[in-house]
Formats: C-alpha cells, structure tokens, sequence
C-alpha cells in the first residue's frame, strides 16, 4: 500500500465461531480508502462472514461469536452497545440476487432518507438523481421513475440496489458476488460502476470471479479456511504471488 493511502477500516485479530465451529481466524487487514478491495478464496473460506463483520450483519446469528476489533476512524464497531442503524448507514451493502423492495424505483432510492425523516421533495428528487447517475441507471429510467422496480431486467435491479445503497451516502459499500446472477453484459456495466464509484466509496467485493478481481480491484486478498493467505495490490498477488497456496488457487490448482 503507497504511503499516501488512507486507511477507512482496520481489522485487527479477527476470529469468529458459528457454535463450535471456527470460521475467521485471527483476521488482520487495512482495507484502502476509495479503492477496491476484493476477497477471493474457495467456497466456505469465510469471505461472506468475513464481509458481514464489517456492518454487524452476524449479529442475528445467535450462535455467532466474535473476537478481535474492527476500526472505523479509530472506534471499534464490534463494542457493545454500538449503534447498529449509525454503522449501516456507513457501510452499506449489496447481495448476489438483486433485491430491490416492491416499490417504485423512486421509492426504493429514496427509502433510506425517508428512514432518517428527510421530507423535502426537492432534497429526495435531487438525491434520486444523483444516486441513479452515479449508479449508471439514470439514462434508462429517468421517465419511469414511478413505475416498480420489479419490472426491471435483474441487471438494472442490481444498479438500482446499488443507487438504494449509496444514496444516504455510505463510506463503505460491501458487495457479496454482486453479479454472479448476472448475465456478462450486465456484470461488465457493474464493473465499470465499481470502478466510478469508488472516487466517492470504499468498496469491498466478495468474487468467485477471479477475472473480476483482476479487473477491477485495486488489492486483493486470499483467504483460506478463516484465514488471510496473502494480501497485495492485485496486480502483485495476480502476477507473483508470494505464497504457494495463493498460487494453486489463482492457477485454478484447488478451488
Ligand atoms: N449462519 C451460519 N451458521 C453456521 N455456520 C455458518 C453460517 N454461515 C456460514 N457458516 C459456515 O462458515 C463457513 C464460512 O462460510 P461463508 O458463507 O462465509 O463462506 P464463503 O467464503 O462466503 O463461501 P461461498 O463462496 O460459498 O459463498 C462455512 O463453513 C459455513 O458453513
Ligand atoms: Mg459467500
């Protein structure tokens, strides 16, 4: 990481347990600010887990438990007592399957302001715009802003989940395999939409895709059984991987 990189989460000994099973160990990291981060690893390494840490999504699990420290600007996120609704409008989050509500398009971007109690029209249409350019959606339905969300093809549900997320402006938006029921054309839209959000966004993404990582990321890191194999700017950890385990897997060895 170049010196002049700004940190926006820091993740200190991590470990986590779903009842008796560990499924983070000893977890460290700084993610970059305004760069893309992703985490690549076989299927049940941990990477969702890990990626519902940094916005408390665990905490439903009852027989989750955790250790370790999560810094945002210097607080650890994982206190007790922290305020869950405060942390998730700073880190936002995007699922595989596009789950928009069954609302208008406009009432699905402006759902996360209307929770906070932002009333004036001309503030919500204003958001609403931008959050659909910077979501690259705004061109394809800026005159069917009324009509339901439902109706759009999965892809541009999937730009109109993203508008959803970054219109309250969040620091950080967590992406779990974000396209991966997307058809390519589709999936090469969210690409470049990653790359332009993160002028403004941290963005963390989870991929199977290891073409994906390669593409878009700024850092990579491999994780294998709860555990960070390797962390590097993704063009080092893609190209001359110091670790022999993270080779196999980017050579498609195991996986
Ligand atoms: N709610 C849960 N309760 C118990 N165990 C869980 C739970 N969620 C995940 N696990 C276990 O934790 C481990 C890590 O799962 P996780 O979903 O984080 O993996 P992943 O890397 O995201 O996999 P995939 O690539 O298949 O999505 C797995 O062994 C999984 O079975
Ligand atoms: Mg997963």
């Amino acid at each position: 990481m170049t010196a002049e990189t700004e940190t926006a989460l820091t993740i200190n000994n991590l470990s986590l347990w779903y009842g008796d099973k560990q499924a983070l160990d000893s977890i460290s990291l700084a993610i970059p600010k305004n760069r893309i981060t992703a985490l690549i690893g076989p299927s049940g390494c941990g990477k969702s887990t890990l990626l519902r840490c940094f916005n408390r999504m665990n905490d439903v699990i009852d027989c989750c438990r955790i250790e370790g420290e999560i810094l945002l600007d210097r607080r650890n996120i994982l206190e007790e007592g922290g305020d869950l609704s405060a942390l998730r409008r700073r880190v936002g989050m995007v699922f595989q399957r596009p789950n928009p509500f069954p609302k208008s398009i406009y009432e699905n971007v402006v759902y996360g302001l209307r929770l906070q109690g932002v009333r004036d029209r001309r503030i919500l249409n204003e958001a609403v715009e931008r959050a659909l350019r910077a979501a690259a959606l705004w061109p394809e339905v800026k005159d069917s802003l009324r009509q339901n969300a439902l109706t759009l093809s999965s892809g541009q549900q999937q730009r109109l989940v993203i508008a959803r997320a970054i219109a309250i402006e969040p620091e950080v938006l967590l992406l779990d395999e974000p396209t991966s029921a997307l058809d390519p054309i589709s999936t090469l839209v969210i690409e470049e939409l990653m790359t332009t959000l993160k002028q403004h966004f941290t963005l963390i993404l989870v991929t199977h895709n290891m073409q994906q990582a390669a593409r878009v990321s700024d850092y990579t890191a491999f994780i294998h059984q709860g555990k960070v194999v390797e962390f590097a700017d993704t063009d080092t950890l893609f190209t001359t991987p110091k670790q022999r385990r993270t080779e196999d897997y980017i050579t498609g060895r195991f996986g």
